[in-house]
């Protein structure tokens, strides 16, 4: 009879002991414990049952109500880390590597088209004899304009559509200063070419607001209107590698007299006239001339003694017409599909 509650105990904790060894998850572990041995569990409720017995056995039920919690609380310990390893191990079949799998597979990139054509440009007129020179993009009126025979009010300020930084600091708007900075430290004779990035308040399909120049410049004594002809026309053959119309047609630019720009048959129509020459046949691709004697005295070499040639090109331009790209501003989009096909 007093032995009823703590016997009653003992077949509680062997029908927990069963339940647990059929837990087959942690969350199923989860429920036997707060069931049993929760705040509210069934073993932690039997300490009420204490007040009701006699007093002489209240301690002892007391005790083993204690020692039957700490059991059962071991027995899920146990069975936890048993079913923790078992899941581990599973997890370890499951995610095994299969090393014999074919693997995925590097994509290498490629250079750009526009880095592509600078490289090949680069190398024809290194070819030639062209060192190769550079200058800030953030520029100084001095150099962008006034040294090169441009005064303020001048009219061909106006064809620049300048991004002014500050009063007279702006984003260079050709590679025209470089020639400005290389022949205040180099003196004739000189063969150099200075490629770049320049920047103009211009955008359409063959015009972007940033775009490449590649600026060439020669000075020495009897440097004529034909060597200028004579190096433009084996540029133009070496880089297209085929035939091409060129025509050269008279212009002004303020720094050079004469001056031309030069225009090769648009490919898009074979000349007869589409949406990317604005149904002119050409697409201009430079401008060039002999250098204004003006702008040698604003270098201080002597203008009587030296003549020379500069051409300003535009990479984006030559880039189109060789790949038959229609749209400039593709080069600027970063499209992959674009991409991958150079
Ligand atoms: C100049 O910039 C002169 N500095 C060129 C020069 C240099 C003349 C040395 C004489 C001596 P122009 O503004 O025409 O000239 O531009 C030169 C070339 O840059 C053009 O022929 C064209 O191919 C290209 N270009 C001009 N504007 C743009 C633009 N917004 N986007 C892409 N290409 C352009
Ligand atoms: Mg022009």
């Amino acid at each position: 009879m007093t032995n009823l509650p703590t016997q009653e105990l003992e077949n509680l904790v062997d029908k927990i002991r069963d339940e647990l060894g059929g837990a087959e998850k942690i969350t199923d572990l989860e429920r036997l414990r707060v069931a049993y041995v929760g705040k509210k569990g069934v073993l932690t409720q039997q300490l009420k049952r204490v007040g009701s017995l006699p007093p002489d056995q209240r301690p002892e039920f007391g005790h083993a109500v204690n020692e039957a919690k700490k059991t059962v609380e071991a027995l899920i310990d146990e069975r936890r880390s048993l079913l923790s390893d078992k899941s581990i191990s599973q997890q370890l079949r499951d995610e095994r590597i299969d090393e014999t799998l074919p693997g995925r597979g590097s994509r290498i990139g490629g250079l750009h088209p526009l880095s592509r054509t600078m490289n090949r440009l680069i190398d024809i007129f290194g070819k030639m004899g062209f060192d190769v020179a550079d200058g800030p993009e953030i520029e100084d009126d001095f150099h962008n304009f006034e040294a090169l025979n441009i005064p303020p009010n001048h009219p061909a300020r106006a064809m620049h559509d300048t991004f002014y930084v500050a009063e007279s600091t702006l984003l260079r708007t050709h590679t025209s200063p470089v020639q400005i900075r290389y022949m205040r430290d180099h003196k004739p004779p000189i063969r150099v070419i200075a490629p770049g990035r320049v920047y103009r308040c211009d955008s359409d399909q063959t015009h972007t607001p940033m775009f490449h120049q590649i600026e060439g410049l020669a000075v020495d004594e009897n440097i004529s209107f034909a060597d200028l002809k004579g190096v433009l026309i084996t540029f133009l053959r070496a880089f297209f590698e085929t035939h091409l119309n060129v025509r050269l047609r008279p212009s002004y630019f303020p720094f050079t007299e004469p001056s031309a720009e030069v225009d090769i048959s648009c490919v898009f129509c074979s000349g007869k006239g589409c949406r990317v020459c604005k149904r002119t046949g050409w697409l201009e691709v430079l401008g060039c001339g002999m250098v204004h004697p003006q702008v040698f005295r604003n270098v201080d070499i002597d203008a009587e003694r030296y003549t020379g040639f500069a051409f300003g090109l535009g990479v984006e331009r030559l880039t189109m017409l060789r790949y038959g790209v229609d749209d400039l501003r593709l080069f600027f989009e970063n499209d992959l599909s674009f991409l991958r096909q150079f």
